[in-house]
């Protein structure tokens, strides 16, 4: 699929004299790339680009992101438009088919999804054996790796079942999660219903419960739906490019996607959700609401507090995703009669970083996870499950990227190269003659 991309003009790189011509690849929306997969075989010489800084790791057809521009499309469709206008399943289906489903396709996936609901009862054991503050992202990768045990028919031709399996864990996920948050509770666990949307579903089987039934707000589905295609896909991110690179080595969706959960855990990845809630709790909490001295405290170079929720690699500017969690942040608020000090305390700090010379200078803008906690904090989920709401928006994303990666004609298992800095080639030492270095 590469190939009609590349370009008639080459780069050219001198080195100790010699002249090496690179292909030049050119994307649909014109970012540019130089080929550089022959230069070690032709040259003996790497590329160096730790964090990946630079390095384009593969051509996709998925998601299209302009860091400069503020802009994020996914299969070609702005954010915009489809958080407007779109279902989480709609879009889960755009991400993983590449085209919107028309209404029968639509129906298909959902019922495919609702018949994929219920997970294993023998799986339901798993939850009494974690210790009872068991961190929820722990126990969701565990789990969705134990799906190929219990679902292992699908694994042998993963292709021809992707339709199966996309639809198996993006139904199962959301019950694993919604089962995990009752077990903290010491809560009777509620069963998915046939008759209920996939988000409206998942906040049942999260809130419903036997002494105090759980009344379904539009306003909360339509705010759970948004932030959940708001996390869709971003195209190469830690986790994505986590789910690839597993992937590569050919090893099976479950395995994979439950490499990505946990690299999405960090607290620089999807982790800063949670992270964003607690600064903002402890702020008002323990700190008067002075949200100056941790504005001060980001810009100290001698303290290692970053502001979370700010910063992104690839933005230098606005990203969309935030501006539309803003605005459903302060429709949900309202449509639901919170009033949130943190809500305050965020627009607040947000208001004293844009204008301040070091982010200015820095780019740092807030990004998709600095208001998206305070919407899940008013719908009534805990800080601790929020890197989980994360992972079920993200999952089609990474199916995607599975399926695709999975079946590129330029596959190769991801294997980078190094620098080697350590001892030169030396004499083993026997053990009586060692020294302690
Ligand atoms: N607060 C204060 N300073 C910051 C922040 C921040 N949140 N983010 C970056 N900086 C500063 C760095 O200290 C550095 O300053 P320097 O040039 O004086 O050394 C400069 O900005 C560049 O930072 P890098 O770490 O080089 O940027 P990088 O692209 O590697 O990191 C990242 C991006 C990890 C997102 C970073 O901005 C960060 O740690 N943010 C806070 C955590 C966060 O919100 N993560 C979620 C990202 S979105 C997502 O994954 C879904």
């Amino acid at each position: 699929m590469l190939e009609k991309f590349i370009k008639d003009e080459k780069a050219e790189l001198i080195l100790e004299g010699k002249k090496y011509e690179l292909p030049i690849i050119e994307g649909v929306e014109g970012e540019k790339a130089i080929d550089i997969r022959s230069l070690r075989k032709d040259s003996g010489y790497i590329t160096l680009d730790s964090g990946y800084m630079n390095t384009g790791s593969c051509a996709s057809e998925i998601t299209f992101l302009d860091g400069e521009e503020g802009i994020l499309n996914y299969r070609g469709y702005s954010i915009e438009d489809l958080a407007e206008k779109c279902s989480f399943v709609e879009v889960a289906y755009l991400l993983v088919h590449g085209s919107l489903p028309t209404e029968d396709q639509r129906q298909e996936f959902s019922r495919m999804l609702s018949d994929n609901a219920l997970i294993h009862e023998d799986m339901i054991h798993f939850f009494d054996s974690f210790p009872v503050n068991s961190p929820p992202m722990a126990i969701l990768s565990s789990m969705v790796s134990s799906l190929c045990s219990f679902y292992p028919e699908m694994t042998e031709n993963p292709f021809e079942n992707i339709d199966k399996m996309a639809a198996r864990l993006l139904s199962k996920v959301r019950t694993i999660a919604a089962f995990s948050y009752k077990k903290s509770k010491g809560q009777p666990l509620v069963y998915p219903r046939h008759d209920l949307s996939y988000c409206a579903n998942f906040l049942n089987m999260m809130f419903d419960s036997p002494v105090k039934p759980y009344e379904i707000q539009p306003e909360v589905v339509a705010a759970l739906n948004k932030l959940l295609i708001l996390h869709g896909d971003h195209e190469q991110n830690c986790s994505t490019s986590t789910v690839r690179l597993v992937g590569s080595a050919r090893v099976n969706l479950y395995a994979s996607i439950s490499a990505g959960i946990s690299a999405l855990w960090g607290p620089l990845h999807g982790g800063a959700n949670q992270a964003v809630m607690d600064m903002l709790e402890n702020i008002y909490h323990y700190d008067n609401g002075d949200f100056m001295k941790y504005v001060d405290r980001a810009k100290d170079p001698n303290d290692s507090f970053r502001l979370a929720g700010f910063g992104h690699r690839v933005y230098k500017t606005f990203d969309p995703r935030m501006r539309i969690i803003k605005k459903a942040c302060n429709e949900v608020l309202e449509a639901l009669n919170v009033q949130d000090p943190l809500l305050d305390i965020a627009k607040s700090l947000e208001e004293v970083a844009l204008n301040d010379e070091y982010f200015l200078k820095r780019n740092l803008y807030p990004n998709v996870d600095f208001y998206s906690g305070i919407i899940y904090r008013a719908i009534g989920i805990p800080n601790n499950m929020f890197t989980v709401m994360f992972a079920l928006g993200r999952l089609p994303g990474w199916i995607a990227h599975w399926k695709e990666m999975w079946d590129d004609p330029n596959w190769r298992i991801g294997r980078p190269r190094q620098i080697y800095i350590g001892p030169p080639c030396r004499p083993f030492v026997e053990i009586e003659d060692r020294v302690a270095e």
